[in-house]
């Protein structure tokens, strides 16, 4: 559990508050490239850590981001014209370009200067494979990007996609450094005789009470969560959580898989879900052309559907299954076939966390062993974002690119092998690894 205070310090994200502070030092995946497809294209309403942007392709094709309310009277920039690398608000004619500088103030006299005077915030983005990655943090020149090998592959070789989820950042995160509700949520119905003998499935089925060590890294926490596998061998998961929001799971091999995910704030209630991946390894084309998460383990058929995209603030990337329509539950499939009769990993992941509501109280909960992962990476988030309200201390990588080069997945080891040691090799991203296989 956590005091509500707490609880709050850890969720809330908006300028000002200590977490948005110690997220802002990043830089956060935003959109993808493909939403703003042409120069002088039509902008975007970007709600990005409780702040309402709009952003835009340049002439140039560059991509600008700013503010969406017009520094003269408030009008919304998402009405403006983008032309000619720069941003014009309809309402006044006031024209600000990337860097938020007003560059033309037509309704006021020639030779006044007052166009000077005005700044409007503005934030640095770049893109890097299909994925805008926007800084809003204090630095005049902000860091490098961070070492997301899956978002560092050869064309062709990757594939991302994102998704809304209907509540807070860290509530979302947790369901990914939670192996043990993989055995129920997803594979509840799934029993032994499903599997194939040997495989992970295998022995998650097996055994549905996996141990967990945890320890800190320099990029976050690592947990190591074991089983009985094959006569001496344990089945091991391992699996990492990154500041100030990634998630790399323990779905596929240790050493193969290239698996990230970002669980970006868009304000405090909702958060969008960003998976970089191997292409070909979860992704599968939808109706409209659009890559879709699916091919999950056994248990699930993984289907995964968007909504038309809208224009709103909340718009962008809503699923078919939703809160709205009870994610499409079955109750009959839920008593025969499934443990949730849900369909899909990925809705069964929305429903749960977003079934708590925009901000669960933590103050009521009652935690497990199982859940030592969420534990620690609570704490190590809200003591990072206490040290840099307290005392300015960087929080964990915002000055480093290299830690986050890091790789999660499953592995069997000899009973009493040191997981860390053992796993060194095969934790380390862009490392090759011809002898293994993929589970
Ligand atoms: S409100 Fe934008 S130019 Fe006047
Ligand atoms: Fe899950």
């Amino acid at each position: 559990m956590l005091t509500q205070r707490d609880n709050e310090l850890m969720c809330r994200i908006g300028p000002g508050t200590p977490m948005g502070g110690l997220v802002r030092q990043y830089w956060i995946p935003a959109l993808m490239s493909s939403e703003l497809p042409e120069a002088d294209g039509a902008p975007l309403r970007l709600r990005l850590l409780g702040e309402d942007l709009v952003t835009y392709r340049t002439t140039s094709g560059s991509i600008g981001v700013m503010q969406n309310a017009c520094p003269h009277r408030g009008a919304s920039l998402f009405f403006g014209r983008n032309e000619e690398e720069g941003l014009r608000c309809v309402y006044h004619g006031w024209k600000f370009d990337v860097t938020g500088a007003c560059v033309d103030m037509p309704n006021e006299p020639a030779e006044s200067n007052f166009k000077h005077k005005i700044k409007a915030a503005a934030y640095p983005a770049t893109e890097r494979n299909g994925v805008v990655w926007i800084y809003m943090g204090p630095l005049a020149t902000p860091p490098q990007l961070p070492d997301i090998e899956a978002n560092m592959m050869e064309e062709g070789e990757w594939s991302v996609n994102t998704t809304l989820r209907e509540c807070n950042w860290v509530q979302a995160l947790e369901g990914d450094i939670d192996t043990s509700h993989l055995a129920f949520l997803h594979l509840g119905a799934v029993k032994e005789e499903d599997t194939v003998p040997g495989t992970f499935d295998f022995f998650t089925v097996k055994d549905r009470a996996p141990r967990y060590e945890v320890v800190n890294t320099d990029f976050g926490t690592m947990y190591g969560a074991y089983r009985p596998a094959a006569p001496g061998q344990l089945y091991w998961r391992l699996a990492h959580f990154m500041f100030p929001f990634w998630t790399l799971i323990p779905t596929g091999t240790l050493g193969l898989q290239i698996f990230a995910r970002a669980w970006v704030p868009v304000d405090d209630e909702h958060t969008m879900v960003w998976s970089m991946v191997q292409a070909n390894r979860f992704a599968r084309q939808g109706q409209d052309g659009r890559e879709r998460r699916g091919a999950p383990p056994v248990g699930s058929t993984g289907r995964f559907e968007y909504l038309p995209q809208a224009t709103g603030w909340l718009g962008r990337w809503r699923a078919t299954q939703n809160k709205q329509n009870d994610y499409l539950i079955d109750r009959a499939v839920q008593k025969t076939g499934s443990y949730t009769g849900i369909d899909g990993i990925t809705c069964q992941d929305q429903a749960i966390t977003e079934g708590m509501g925009g901000i669960l109280d933590r103050s009521a909960e009652h935690l497990g062993t199982s859940d030592a992962m969420v534990i620690r990476t609570r704490q190590r988030l809200i003591r990072a974002a206490a040290a840099m309200r307290d005392h300015g201390t960087i929080p964990p990588g915002a000055d480093n690119p290299a830690v986050f080069r890091q790789r999660s997945g499953g592995i069997f080891l000899p009973e009493g092998a040191d997981w860390q040691s053992a796993t060194a090799a095969y934790r380390e991203a862009f490392a090759q690894h011809p002898e293994l296989q993929q589970a």
